[in-house]
């Protein structure tokens, strides 16, 4: 690899500076996402390997990062075990027939990793595209989170089919929740396979969740799909909003890095954790709205506070918002990349 920032952060090596990269750093928020966006549905987008891989270059290209993801989304699980799912502009992801009984969650399929094949073949054609240069993430959808979308049919601000489910129904809520985590582990491994140097396991909506629902309903089945890759000198990020509060848990799944929502002080979260497992954060992405002297002294301001710490990978608490200003996010990966320790 030409550049080793990330992988060294991951491993909580030392670097000379943060290395960066910006969850949904191939979206909206780039013209030249449009261009492609508006040939294609944003399913055709990530189902065909040379465009999903155009679109995993934006970021490359344009703006110079020390890791590119993936262009794909953590639904695809769900649409491969039998969701029918779809993405509309202004509405978000649906799934049209979404889980509410026993027979729904028997009709899901658990062998379905040649629906994702595509995702394979994507793969392989961004690492001829990279060329050895940054490293390549590959991701998933945590099984909570997943779940979370089977159940309500879409995108939910209370979770309250979801948590219905959980607190009425809990061994419904597993029978679920296992059937995901084997498609998610066997998904991960099948990226693996096909050459993504890191994982990142997305559980967004975890901090719908208490403390012991955490444990219960999501962390167990992160636990397990981490404990089932089959990886060496593979890094696995774990991210959630709620790791603020949940990261003493997340650690005990033992991902290599911990990606950190924007409400917590890193370095405390950081010298909380045991030794050797890194964090990834936790810029508020909203400061990327702000002028830019503004975003220049907040990236400056968390980089003093965590100087002399190895193990950090710069990034923000959650994905770029879609009318973030292009250039400031530029200027964030400016900002980031002359920065040294
Ligand atoms: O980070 C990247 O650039 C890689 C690609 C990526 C996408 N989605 C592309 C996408 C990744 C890593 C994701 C993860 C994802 N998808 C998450 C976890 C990350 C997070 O933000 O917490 C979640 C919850 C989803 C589910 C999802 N997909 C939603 C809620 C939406 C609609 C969002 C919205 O603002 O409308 C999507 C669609 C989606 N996924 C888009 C992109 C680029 C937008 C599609 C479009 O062009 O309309």
């Amino acid at each position: 690899m030409e550049n080793n920032l990330f992988l060294d952060a991951a491993f909580s090596k030392q670097t000379e500076r943060p290395p960066v990269w910006m969850m949904r750093q191939a979206g909206r928020f780039m013209p030249q996402y449009w261009e492609i966006k508006n040939k294609y549905s944003f399913l055709e987008m990530c189902k065909t390997p040379e465009i999903a891989a155009d679109v995993t270059m934006l970021p490359v290209d344009l703006l110079g990062i020390d890791a590119a993801i993936l262009f794909s989304d953590i639904l695809v699980t769900g649409e491969a075990m039998g969701g029918d799912l779809s993405f509309t502009q202004g509405v978000g992801p649906k799934f049209a027939n979404p889980v509410r009984s026993e027979a729904d969650i028997d009709a899901l399929a658990t062998d379905c990793l040649d629906k994702l094949q595509y995702v394979a073949d994507a793969i392989k054609v961004i690492q001829q595209r990279l060329n050895g240069s940054i490293p390549l993430i590959g991701f998933a959808g945590a099984p909570f989170t997943v779940m979370s979308y089977l159940v309500e049919g879409g995108s939910s601000k209370d979770f309250k089919l979801t948590k219905l489910l959980i607190h009425n129904h809990p061994e419904l809520a597993h029978k679920l929740l296992a059937k995901i985590a084997k498609v998610t582990t066997d998904y991960l491994n099948l990226q693996i396979e096909a050459g993504v140097n890191a994982l990142q396991l997305f559980d967004s909506w975890a901090l719908a969740l208490s403390w012991n629902d955490y444990q219960e309903f999501s962390h167990q089945y992160n636990q397990q799909i981490i404990a089932g890759l089959n990886r060496t000198n593979l890094p696995i990020i774990s991210f959630c909003k709620g790791s603020s509060v949940f990261a003493p848990i997340m650690a005990e799944a033992k991902p290599d890095v911990i990606s950190v929502d924007w409400n917590a002080d890193l370095l405390n979260i950081k010298k909380a954790l045991p030794a050797g497992i890194a964090v990834q954060g936790n810029l508020d992405p909203h400061i990327l709205y702000a002028d830019q002297p503004v975003i220049k002294a907040q990236i400056h301001k968390l980089f003093e506070r965590m100087r002399g710490e190895n193990g950090f990978i710069f990034n923000l608490g959650h994905g770029i918002m879609p009318d973030i200003p292009f250039d400031n996010v530029k200027y964030a990966i400016e900002v980031v990349k002359e920065f040294r320790y």
